[in-house]
């Protein structure tokens, strides 16, 4: 009994080792749209990209003056023109804290209309398919941020435990 209640505990224990390490691999990120200075005209948003990587599964977060912005999902050639007069999605829910899930693997471009595009308010950002290999960051480097891709995380979490089931019974 205390041998097969001991064996129990490792498997827990090695079980939820396994699903930190896959939750950390798998993290999905929320980007702050401008970072501190949020989605404003102060910001170049061609410059505050170009460093960074975004994949299928992260989010932009837009926090703005809601009484003055919006944001607008537009196609290339309206960016380009700051045309908002047929956005191919309105973002925009009212309390100058909207969410964009990145959620497909392309280019997004996203204005803000009543006139703001033209002062710089615009961004495009190319969505890419899988992160890169795990590096060898540590576990607890996960920022508050970060949520996870429960569609990959899940059915490898379900492996496993079905792993241990199975080797549990056979012991
Ligand atoms: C964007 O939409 C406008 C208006 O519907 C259209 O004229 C233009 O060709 C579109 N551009 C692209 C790249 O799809
Ligand atoms: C976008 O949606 C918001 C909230 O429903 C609405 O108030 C606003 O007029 C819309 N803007 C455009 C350009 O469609
Ligand atoms: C992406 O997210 C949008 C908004 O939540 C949703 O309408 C759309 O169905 C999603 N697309 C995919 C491929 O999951
Ligand atoms: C942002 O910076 C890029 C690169 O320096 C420049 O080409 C672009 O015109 C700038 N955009 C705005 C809106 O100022």
């Amino acid at each position: 009994m205390e041998v097969v209640r001991g064996g129990m505990m490792a498997a827990v224990a090695v079980l939820a080792c396994a699903m930190a390490v896959m939750m950390s691999e798998v993290e999905a990120t929320k980007f702050t749209v401008g970072g501190n200075m949020g989605w404003g005209t102060n910001v170049n948003y061609t410059i505050w990209a170009q460093d960074k990587h975004f994949y299928n599964g992260d989010w932009l977060f837009f926090v703005y003056d809601r009484n003055q912005m919006n944001v607008l999902e537009v196609n290339k050639t309206d960016y380009e023109s700051c045309n908002t007069d047929h956005p191919l999605k309105n973002w925009t829910r009212g309390a100058g804290r909207d969410v964009v899930p990145l959620n497909v693997t392309r280019h997004y471009y996203i204005v803000s209309g009543k006139g703001f595009c033209y002062s710089g308010m615009k961004l495009a950002v190319r969505v890419e398919n899988s992160p890169p290999p795990p590096t060898a960051s540590p576990i607890t480097s996960a920022s508050p941020n970060s949520i996870y891709r429960g569609q990959i995380v899940l059915p490898a979490v379900f492996a496993i435990g079905a792993l241990w089931d199975a080797f549990i019974r056979f012991w």
